[in-house]
């Protein structure tokens, strides 16, 4: 089958891979770069935790194929921030109980990037239409907004 290189940048660090045509960013992250912070749900885009941040947006990596990322930079949940240094988005996930078994939590959190990044005090209405593609099956989702409203209200400089 013919293959294709690309070459990525994941949370700055540099990776290349050979593809075929059908993979996707998600097999491409979780299989060649042991990316497990993006995580496997549905593959068809229905639950939004593999979503991640490509060149500045909110993405499926399990709808983006892999030859898409060619050349741009994508940015996961621990590219947000680190257990030393977390951004405010996940401090707040932790102070508001956002997170219960936390499989929904990366893609909650590229989502909520996004969102801040582009609408800093973004209201709770805006804030569960940019989370409306990631489904939580523990928290009723309102611990979730919770948390991202408190660090809407308070914007990380
Ligand atoms: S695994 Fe991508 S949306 Fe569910
Ligand atoms: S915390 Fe369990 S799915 Fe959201």
């Amino acid at each position: 089958m013919m293959t294709y290189s690309i070459e990525t940048n994941v949370n700055g660090r540099p990776r290349a891979a050979e593809v075929t045509a059908r993979d996707t960013l998600l097999d491409v992250l979780r299989d060649h770069w042991d990316v497990f912070e993006v995580k496997n749900g549905c593959e068809q885009g229905d639950c939004g935790v593999c979503t991640v941040i490509l060149s500045g947006k909110a993405v499926n990596a399990c709808l983006t194929l892999a030859v898409q990322a060619n050349g741009k930079d994508v940015v996961t949940a621990k590219g947000i921030g680190s257990p030393k240094e977390p951004h405010l988005l996940q401090t707040k996930f932790v102070e508001h109980g956002a997170i219960q078994c936390g499989f929904c939590t990366p893609g909650m959190l590229t989502s909520a990037k996004v969102l801040l990044d582009q609408n800093p005090k973004a209201n709770r209405q805006e804030i569960r239409e940019a989370i409306a593609g990631n489904l939580c099956r523990c928290t009723g989702y309102k611990k979730i907004v919770d948390a991202i409203e408190a660090a809407a209200a308070k914007p990380e400089s």
